[in-house]
């Protein structure tokens, strides 16, 4: 019979499907530091992650292959460059197993939105394929492969609120005792290439026509000890706004539909073009959804309560 030993955990694998659910990441502080030499910018945010999800199943298979359904389908590459791929490859080298699995994936997270989609689908696929295969990775194990597919995938692993550094993929988790904050996210018609935000944040800092950097996370983390949301919608920032601004201006009016109906704060999402919103409640999330999408300045606008687990096995 298999007997455990005190710190092994069951490396048995899965016969059946294997279910992950995986969220989407806002970030509510995120500040940009000067291009590094390997060109990624030096960062200080904290994350936090929102509840609209994917959904990632793994199967058996003898080969990889991935198939999908939902938001972005036709649009997104299945192919060797999607993100869970990469992900799946990555896990098997470090773990020394033929990378066989097939991806199945629900995708409510749209593409090239700001809101971290292909990145949180790459943790969904480690969490699935750790699970598949049995290799048995801690988070922190997990968290390592995560880093080389992109800077916010570790993020998307552990969820909840943390603070992440280094080009984000440093990531801490930030203790306060639990509140649930409630979000209204304005998801636009088409998307913004994250390097070309980061280019115009350059660009717009070169000319000096860019907001001063926000600096230290230390506000924004002594705003979510309060547990107010009037205080924590002060303390909400984006480096990357006036850059995502600058690249789409109509998202001004966006951001001023959302302050109009209600909302205590709104702020460009990541790189954008989705806007995310702040509200006192519950049912006034709801009324500034519903004034977003009757104002026609976005393709949708949905309610979404964070914090919220990342990658899980459900
Ligand atoms: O890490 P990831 O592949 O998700 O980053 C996508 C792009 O976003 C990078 O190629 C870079 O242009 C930009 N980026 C950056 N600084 C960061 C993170 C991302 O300039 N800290």
């Amino acid at each position: 019979a298999w007997e455990p030993e005190d710190d092994e955990r069951p490396r048995l694998g899965a016969s059946g499907p294997v279910k992950v659910r995986v969220p989407a990441k806002i970030n509510l502080h995120l500040g940009v530091g000067p291009a590094r030499s390997d060109g990624y910018h030096e960062l200080s945010t904290v994350y936090h992650a929102i509840a609209l999800h994917d959904e990632l199943t793994a199967r058996r298979g003898d080969t990889l292959t991935l198939t999908m359904e939902g938001v972005g389908t036709g649009e997104l590459a299945l192919d060797e460059s999607n993100l869970a791929i990469r992900a799946v490859r990555a896990l098997a080298r470090q773990a020394g197993v033929p990378a066989h699995a097939r991806l199945h994936l629900r995708k409510q997270i749209p593409l090239a939105a700001g809101l971290a989609g292909g990145s949180a689908d790459a943790a969904a696929a480690l969490v699935a394929c750790d699970t598949l295969w049995g290799t048995g990775m801690s988070r922190d194990d997990l968290a390592a492969v995560a880093a080389e597919i992109g800077s916010d995938v570790p993020f998307l692993v552990y969820g909840g609120t943390a603070l992440g550094t280094g080009r984000g993929e440093t990531v801490s988790p930030v203790l306060a005792r639990p509140t649930t904050w409630h979000w209204v996210v304005a998801i636009a018609d088409g998307g913004l290439a994250t390097p070309a935000v980061y280019a115009e944040l350059d660009r717009l800092r070169a000319l000096r026509a860019a907001p001063p950097p926000l600096g230290s996370t230390d506000d924004l983390l002594a705003a979510l000890r309060q547990r107010d949301p009037e205080v924590l919608a002060a303390a909400l920032g984006n480096d990357l706004q006036a850059a995502a601004l600058s690249l789409r201006p109509q998202l001004a009016d966006v951001l001023k539909a959302g302050r109009a109906a209600g909302a205590l704060a709104g702020i460009v999402s990541g790189s954008g073009p989705t806007c995310v919103f702040l509200a006192y409640d519950a049912s006034e999330a709801s009324m500034i959804a519903t004034s977003l999408e009757q104002a026609g300045v976005c393709k949708e606008a949905r309610t979404a309560t964070g914090p919220v687990a990342g990658a899980r096995v459900v």
